[in-house]
């Protein structure tokens, strides 16, 4: 219920969407700790919000579209204060599973980095616009200066609108996920009209003329020109469309530089949850990989990146649902054989089941990723009541601006 009275409230913390939180709890977006704001409350959430006494790491957003914007949360933070909320975020989850270690320099990427964008574009009287949702809102911002997207996804916007002026229906905005490829962009679109002949000729005949490498609608490839590929090492691999690809070129490469970091001087690594390639392709410079994944296309993509790549070591790629079906000791050491070390990069939830197997094989090192500190302190706990020491952990910032936090961690098994 709203009251249209003002309340004056304290920011004492962030929560882990980014949004300040007075007692109550009260969520107040765009307010920092240490803030006194006033607002109308409404629930939970307090609107219309003045702030009366700013803390001293507020700034001016950077981006002039951050005010309507629902892309980043954190531009009216300066970027010292970001970095320690993020490592305190893991911090706090690895103390709440009693575990404290070395935190390693946070890397956070420049802005104007990131390697692709999902666009919502809607048609309009006149034409067609492209942009993010708005804060809260369906409502789509415009975003031509936005700071996050690499110039190369910003000089794509007209193309999605023209996109939009082809396929999309008079309701529904098209989803327009462009990745920035070695050699062009690789567009997939969903929410368009269904194809029927008419459209696939109209939208194979735009492919050119759009600048686009390869054009995906919904599930079906609709024209390439090129093979939109991506390099990982010394392999080239295309990826399916709308795989799983790290944000940043710069994020990916910090986060390989830690998982090398860690895993240096083993012949024989696993790479659990692999995706495309990753860290695999570039390992295979210097052990044997085997790499596990999920999506049997994805493990196609990056088995064909290896078979073309020159001095690489073997690859063997295998296409495993992992929750179900974890590696197993006696795969991880087949006869004659040892992993010595193991990278893990799965998806939220955490990697529960292969942690304890990878416990049973006795694997002596491991790189842990993580997009989630909470399943990832879990999951350390669990390494460590195991006899695992965590030696270090470095946050990876890919998702500048955003709430969301990314870590790389270094256990070893202790003799
Ligand atoms: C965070 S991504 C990491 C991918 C890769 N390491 C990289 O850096 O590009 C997590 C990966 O786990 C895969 N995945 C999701 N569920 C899975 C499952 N049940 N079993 C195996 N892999 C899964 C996803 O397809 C995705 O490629």
């Amino acid at each position: 219920m709203s009251t249209s009275a003002r309340t004056t409230a304290s920011i004492t913390r962030l929560g882990h969407q980014g949004d300040g939180v007075a007692e109550g709890p009260l969520f107040a977006p765009r307010t920092l700790p240490g803030e006194v704001i006033t607002g109308i409350v409404d629930g939970s959430a307090l609107g219309d919000i003045r702030i009366e006494t700013p803390s001293e790491h507020r700034v001016q957003a950077p981006c002039r579209h951050y005010k309507s914007c629902g892309g980043c949360q954190l531009q009216h933070a300066d970027d010292g204060f970001v970095a320690e909320w993020k490592q305190g975020i893991v911090r706090n989850a690895l103390t709440a599973q009693g575990l404290e270690t070395e935190f390693r320099p946070i890397h956070t990427s420049p802005s104007h980095s990131r390697r692709r964008a999902t666009l919502a574009v809607r048609r309009t009287k006149k034409g067609a616009m492209a942009g993010f949702h708005g804060r809260a809102s369906g409502v789509i911002t415009q975003i031509p200066d936005c700071h996050l997207l690499d110039p190369d996804l910003l000089a794509a916007i007209p193309m999605a609108e023209n996109l939009a002026l082809i396929g999309a229906s008079r309701k529904t905005p098209l989803a327009v996920t462009v990745t920035l490829s070695d050699i062009g962009l690789d567009v997939l679109v969903k929410n368009g009209k269904p194809l029927d002949g008419p459209l696939r000729l109209s939208l194979a005949q735009s492919v050119e003329k759009l600048g686009i490498t390869r054009l995906t609608w919904d599930d079906e490839q609709i024209a390439m020109t090129q093979p939109p590929t991506q390099t990982f090492g010394n392999a080239k691999i295309c990826p399916p469309p709308g795989s799983f690809l790290q944000a940043t070129r710069d994020g990916e490469a910090a986060l390989l530089a830690a998982v090398q970091d860690i895993v240096q001087g083993a012949k024989r690594i696993v790479d659990l949850f692999a995706g495309c390639g990753t860290f695999a392709l570039p390992l295979a410079k210097q052990a044997e990989v085997l790499a596990v994944e999920g999506d049997p296309e994805m493990i196609q993509a990056l088995e064909a990146g290896w078979r073309q790549a020159k001095g690489l070591k073997l690859v063997k790629a295998v296409a495993r649902d992992l929750y179900r079906r974890p590696m197993m000791p006696d795969e991880l050491n087949p006869f004659g054989a040892f992993y010595e070390a193991a990278v893990l990069d799965p998806p939220r939830a955490g990697a529960e089941a292969q942690v304890a197997e990878l416990i049973e094989a006795r694997t002596k090192t491991i790189a842990y990723v993580s997009c989630n500190p909470v399943s990832f302190a879990r999951d350390a706990k669990v390494l460590v009541e195991a006899g695992y020491q965590l030696n270090w952990v470095q946050v990876v910032d890919q998702f500048r601006w955003s709430s969301h936090t990314e870590l790389v961690a270094s256990f070893t098994l202790a003799d």
